[in-house]
Formats: structure tokens, sequence, C-alpha cells
């Protein structure tokens, strides 16, 4: 069907829009309105809390990089657009006649603009969508009816700012100057560093809603690492491989990838963030796969290591084995009341012993340079997720992720260079036993040999 131009247009102004809202499993309103209130219990008297959205960020010339909101933002908000700032009180104050204790100021609609990128919530919605009394377009916090020198605090989280457009109105780097002008002149004390270990522990924290997010995030992941390691064969490149996965995580609805895909051959995968993924696989390579859809925010994070010829080797068998086997140790160690390096710790000692006894170092120290990162981070919104690193609350959701690089000229026998070997899964720490959220996606050499010669 053709269109005329303005037909055109107009379509696109009133349906065309909104993408964001076609999906119908996103976070409620009432989920981003309890962390409002969460927020505010653990705020001090006559404080206020101000956060800014992601800055749109330049790829080259006039494309910019998708945006992708700041987590803390989403958060608090569900506001999924750019150039738009977020004040919660302590206590309520009266904004044009409205008793409110939040104000969301937002991107103004925009008939141009909405023509290329499409449609923008705006004020009433956002008052709508989001649920807020109180929004304001962003420009109006520029002389904002909030009397900054009745608070004895302000407490705010910055963004970085990489590109500052000094000829438009209330973009991000207009908001942040607003605000800081507004504060300067009221002599306020504005705390930058309190609202972080806040958001830390509201965040560290999975709801039902974020883990039922988390666990398709993963799901659909691990639909791709399956076809991924069906389809693999000796002269596949590395990106062929990515391809595959990230194909089954956009066809399961997945917006991005949660960090750039890491896939490694051979001695690639002794690189511990590789993301060149331009080699072509040999039958004699390890293939480290690192990748984690993500999905309405929320991401998955699943390393699996597999022979690219369908078989592992005896050395490949030996340093496999041993990696899953300081996974599981730190799985194990999973569990609420433990402190959260636990399960690092129990992985290095068994990886440590395990290359003592396979000759491969002397003492338990030099683990380390094979070993050389930590085990586990907390996945949210962020890969490396938000959190207050201390001891596990059930509702953690965590990552168990040993690995072994031998490059090539290692302190070793060469029969051993060039084997990179990780293992990841996501954990849920629960009120008893560990849930492992990827279990579906085999790790063990025999259900992965077998996987790969169908
Ligand atoms: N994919 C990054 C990490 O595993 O931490
Ligand atoms: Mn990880
Ligand atoms: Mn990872």
């Amino acid at each position: 069907m053709r269109y005329s131009l303005p037909v055109f247009f107009f379509l696109l102004l009133s349906f065309g829009a909104l993408a964001q809202w076609d999906d119908t499993d996103r976070l409620s309103k009432e989920f981003h309105q309890q962390k409002r209130d969460a927020l505010r219990v653990l705020m001090p008297e006559k404080s206020a809390a101000v956060f800014f959205a992601n800055p749109v960020r330049n790829r080259n010339n006039d494309v910019d990089f998708q945006f992708s909101q700041n987590p803390n933002f989403y958060y608090l908000t569900g506001y999924l657009e750019p150039n738009a700032a977020l004040i919660i009180l302590k206590e309520p104050r009266v904004f044009d006649g409205v008793s409110t204790n939040e104000i969301l100021f937002v991107q103004d609609r925009n008939p141009t603009s909405e023509i290329w990128t499409g449609k923008r919530l705006g004020v009433d919605g956002a008052k709508q969508m989001l649920g807020f009394k109180s929004v304001y377009k962003g420009i109006d916090l520029r002389e904002f009816g909030l009397n900054w020198s009745s608070l004895n605090e302000v407490m705010v989280l910055y963004p970085s700012l990489p590109n500052r457009s000094p000829l438009s109105n209330a973009e991000l780097g207009d908001l942040v100057d607003y605000f800081q002008d507004a504060t300067m002149k009221s002599k306020v004390v504005v705390n930058e560093s309190g609202l972080k270990p806040m958001m830390n522990s509201l965040r560290e924290i999975k709801t039902k809603e974020e883990i039922g997010l988390m666990q398709t995030a993963m799901d659909i992941t691990i639909d791709g690492f399956k076809a991924m390691i069906k389809q693999l064969e000796p002269g596949m490149s590395e990106y062929e491989a990515q391809a595959i996965i990230e194909y089954y995580s956009k066809k399961g609805g997945s917006e991005y990838m949660g960090y750039p895909s890491i896939c490694g051959g051979g001695s690639n995968a002794c690189v511990l963030h590789y993301t060149y993924n331009r080699k072509s696989l040999e039958a004699k390579d390890m293939f480290l796969v690192d990748m984690g859809a993500e999905y309405h925010g929320y991401t998955a994070d699943i390393t699996r290591t597999i022979p690219v010829d369908g078989n592992f080797s005896t050395e490949e068998k030996a340093i496999y084995n041993l990696v899953l086997q300081a996974q599981n140790a730190g799985i194990e160690k999973c569990r609420k009341g433990n402190d959260f390096r636990a399960g690092h710790n129990a992985a290095y000692a068994v990886i440590a012993k395990g290359l003592i006894d396979l000759g491969i170092i002397k003492k338990e120290s030099e683990a380390k340079n094979y070993f050389m990162h930590g085990t586990s981070h907390y996945l949210g919104l962020d890969v490396h997720d938000a959190g207050t690193y201390q001891s596990l609350l059930p509702g953690v959701v965590m990552t168990v992720e040993p690995g072994i690089y031998i490059n090539q000229g290692s302190n070793c026998d060469p029969k051993w260079w060039g084997i990179g070997v990780r293992i990841e899964d996501d954990i849920l720490v629960t009120d008893t036993d560990p849930v492992i959220m990827t279990i579906s996606l085999p790790r063990s050499i025999e259900e992965l040999e077998k996987m790969m010669a169908e």
C-alpha cells in the first residue's frame, strides 16, 4: 500500500510510534513507583535526590548510537527517552497547586523530530504511562519553583557528558547546567556520593518481575547458544557464530546485547574481553563465547568454551574439567549470608590446586597468572550490576565464571599454550539452595560433545 507524503506522516505520528510501549511485559509503573518510595525511605530528612537520563552518544557524523537509558533512571521511572531529569523529595511540596514528592522533566513533543525518530511521550504521555503526577518539560527546570535553599542537602548522580550541543535547549547538558545554577545560587549542600550506596542496596535485590525478565534474557541467549553449538564447524568465522546467538536473541525480543559479544577462537580465547571477532575458526581451536541478550533492560551473561572440531583433546579436557570443578565450587557458595567473595575464594583454590597437579604452576600464588579476574559479579540492568558486594542476600542474581587462560609463550609446557577456557552461569541466591538460572545450557564435556555431534 502506498500513501502520499502527508498521509504517511500523519500515520507515523498517530500510530507508528512509542514502539517501546508495544511490549506488554515491561516493568509496571507500580514497580517504578515502589522503587522511588523505597529510595525515599533511605533519604535523610529535608533532602532531594536528583537523577539524569543518559546522554545520547555520537557514533560518527550525524549518526548516534542507539540510545540506552541510564539504569538508575530507568529503575526509578521507566522512561526510555534521553534529555530528562528526576527530582525525588523526601517530603512533599506543592507545585502548580499539586502536592508531590517527585517531579519528572522530559523531552517536549516535537513534530519535526518525531518524523525522524518516532513519537515522544511528552508531558501528558509521561503522566499517563509512567504514573507521575508532576511532569514538566526539560526547559522548566531552568527556573523551577523549588526553594532549594530550604533543603538540608541535595544528592545527585551526574551523567557523563560526551558531546554538548551549545545551540539547543534543554538537552541533557542544559539540564545539568540549570540544576547547577540553581543549587549554586541557593548555596544548598550538594552531595555527589550519597545516592550511589542507596541505589546499590535497592538494585541489589531483584523482585519477581525483574527475575522474570532476566530469565527471558537468559532463555533466548541459551536458544542461540544451542543453535551455535550445533552449527559450529571449522572454517566458520568468529562473527558467524556471534551472528547465530544474536539472531536468536533478537528473535526472542531482545533490544540489545547487554555488552559487546566476546567470541574468541584459539589464542583469542585468552583475551578476556576480546570483541574483534573476525578470525576464521580452525579445527584445532577452542572457541570461547561470552554473550548475553538484554531484554527490557535486563541482561544475561553466559560463557561456554567448546572445541571447534567437536572433540576435546586430552589437554583441553584437563583444563575444561578443572574450570568446571572450580565453577561448581563457586556456585555452591552462592548462599545467603556468605561473603560475596566466598565463591571466588573457593574457585581459586580449586584452580590453584589443579594447576599444581597438572604441573603448570608450582605454588598457589602463581594461579593468578592464568586466572586473573574475579569469579562473580551481580547481574541486572547492568552486566556488572549495582550492589553492595557484601554478604549475599536472597534475591541477588550473580554470575559464577572462573577461567584459565594459557597464552602462547607462557611459563609451562607448550602443549598447554593457546588454551583459554571460561564457563559462566547466572545464579539466583535464595533462602535455600542456589538456583542456576542458565541450567538448561549444558556444561559437561559429555553433553557438549553430544550436542556438537547433532
Ligand atoms: N561478559 C563480561 C563478564 O563476563 O563479566
Ligand atoms: Mn560476567
Ligand atoms: Mn560474561
